[in-house]
């Protein structure tokens, strides 16, 4: 039996039931939310806003996910995890729409997972029933962890893991660390990238189609739309734009490739910033384009192709162990390294569940010795940027310093005087390039240039 708000004859457990098959594939495969739910749209007939409503269920839900357990258990009284998966999501994803959002009125919430119950998990509708109803009943009065205790208190009401709120109470205080954990659950703005130039040019053609666009703050060629899927806009296929965060582009924009440069980028793939590059150094230039999978790879070069640019070579390897003469040099080099991305938790809720402290010390080892093989290939008077979208200080200062110190022919070279006036705001005290979801609405990177002598 469809649920009462059927009224406007779209079928209400359509997008529900695309977003708990997606909730699914990210528990129990630990698939990446956003690649899971583009080939589940993919596959679906969901109309525009129904794929709007997916899209917010499976991100809202991922990252509420520690809130809406903390008050299962309460609800349920029993711990989440002790529940089939099945029934687990199906409850996750009702709090989400009752305790979280706030246009879904309580009944629909119910009755849409009850259904949704009696399909993948029959026996426990009634149970679904009893303890949404229940949340419907008490949402306004559900209990805290008490702020006495400043750590639980904030991981539950702002849904992050308690290790996570330590390092950023020790990094920012507590006022900035509430504003930073508010600005992680919100949804990241959908930006791409024009043709270097052709900023005015894409925002006519993007309003010709009907698309709301805007440039974008601080990247020259970034412009910002609401649309979802962007990859399905007219242009996409022809290469009029890429699809890249402004933050992602600023890295690229602060390694400043000059026409006819020669530019090594050594954690490529999928190759935004490699493409981005490719096309300011432009024919005369190259760009040698190394990852270490080979899918990722491939990715770059196809990405290379839809943009029609032919000068970037593309290889398969370990950048540890870069399969280039000893004596081949750079002008520029990118060392956009592998990750936490905790700086990113707003396009990727499921890396605050994924990652824990032994990532962190693990990728800062791997982060020193990419950067230190890469060094080698830097020409005299060339550039190094070195990346992170993540915000912990083991993998962003604490891998800079030490490499600093023992290569005193390197210098620290301000991100200011190669960004555009208005990125200057995002320049720290050293120097670095440093963006934060709650400053500056731009996802969290932390990229330092350097100059060798
Ligand atoms: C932050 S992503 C790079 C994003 C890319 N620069 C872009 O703008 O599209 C880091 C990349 O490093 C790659 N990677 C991880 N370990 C590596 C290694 N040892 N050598 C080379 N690449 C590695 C990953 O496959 C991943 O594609």
């Amino acid at each position: 039996m469809p649920p009462p708000d059927a009224a406007d004859g779209r079928d209400p457990l359509a997008a529900r039931a695309v977003a708990l098959a997606v909730l699914r594939r990210v528990e129990r495969d630990r698939a990446y939310a956003d690649v899971a739910l583009d080939a589940a749209l993919a596959n679906s007939a969901l109309d525009t806003r129904d794929r709007g409503l997916a899209t917010r269920l499976v991100y809202g839900t991922v990252a509420w996910q520690g809130l809406l357990d903390w008050h299962l258990a309460h609800l349920a009284g029993r711990a989440p995890e002790t529940l089939d998966l099945a029934v687990r999501l199906v409850l996750r994803l009702g709090c989400y729409q009752l305790l979280v959002l706030d246009r879904i009125p309580a009944h629909a919430a119910v009755a849409t997972s009850v259904e949704l119950a009696k399909r993948v998990a029959p026996a426990a509708a009634g149970l679904v029933n009893a303890v949404l109803r229940r949340a419907a009943r008490e949402r306004a009065t559900l209990p805290l962890p008490d702020a006495a205790d400043p750590v639980r208190h904030l991981a539950v009401a702002f849904s992050h893991p308690e290790w996570l709120v330590a390092r950023w109470l020790e990094l920012f205080g507590v006022a900035e660390t509430r504003l930073l954990l508010a600005a992680d659950n919100e949804a990241a703005p959908t930006v791409l990238r024009a043709r270097p130039g052709e900023r005015d040019r894409l925002i006519a053609d993007l309003a010709a189609q009907g698309i709301v666009a805007e440039p974008s703050r601080y990247a020259p060629d970034a412009v910002e739309i609401d649309a979802v899927a962007p990859h399905a806009l007219a242009g996409y296929g022809l290469g009029a734009f890429t699809v890249q965060s402004e933050a992602s582009q600023l890295v690229a924009l602060l390694l400043d490739p000059q026409p006819g440069t020669r530019v090594l980028d050594v954690c490529a793939a999928p190759g935004g910033k490699a493409t981005y590059v490719a096309e300011l150094v432009g024919s005369r230039g190259l760009v040698v384009a190394f990852d270490r999978r080979r899918r990722g790879a491939a990715a770059i070069a196809t990405g290379a192709r839809r943009l029609g640019i032919m000068r970037l070579a593309v290889g398969t390897a370990d950048a540890r162990r870069l399969p280039l003469a000893v004596h081949e040099r750079f002008d520029r080099i990118l060392v956009d390294a592998p990750c936490s991305g905790l700086g990113t938790l707003r396009a990727h809720p499921e890396v605050r569940w994924s990652r824990g402290p032994a990532d962190v010390l693990r990728l800062a080892a791997l982060q020193a010795e990419i950067l230190h093989a890469a060094t080698a290939h830097l020409a005299p008077g060339g550039a190094l940027v070195y990346a992170t979208c993540t915000l912990s200080a083991a993998e962003n200062e604490g891998v800079v310093e030490p490499w600093l110190a023992a290569h005193p022919e390197l210098e620290r070279d301000h991100a200011a005087a190669h960004l555009a006036p208005a990125a200057a705001a995002l320049v720290d005290a050293s120097g670095a390039l440093r963006t934060l979801p709650h400053r500056h609405r731009l996802d969290g990177f932390y990229a330092l240039r350097v100059r060798r002598r």
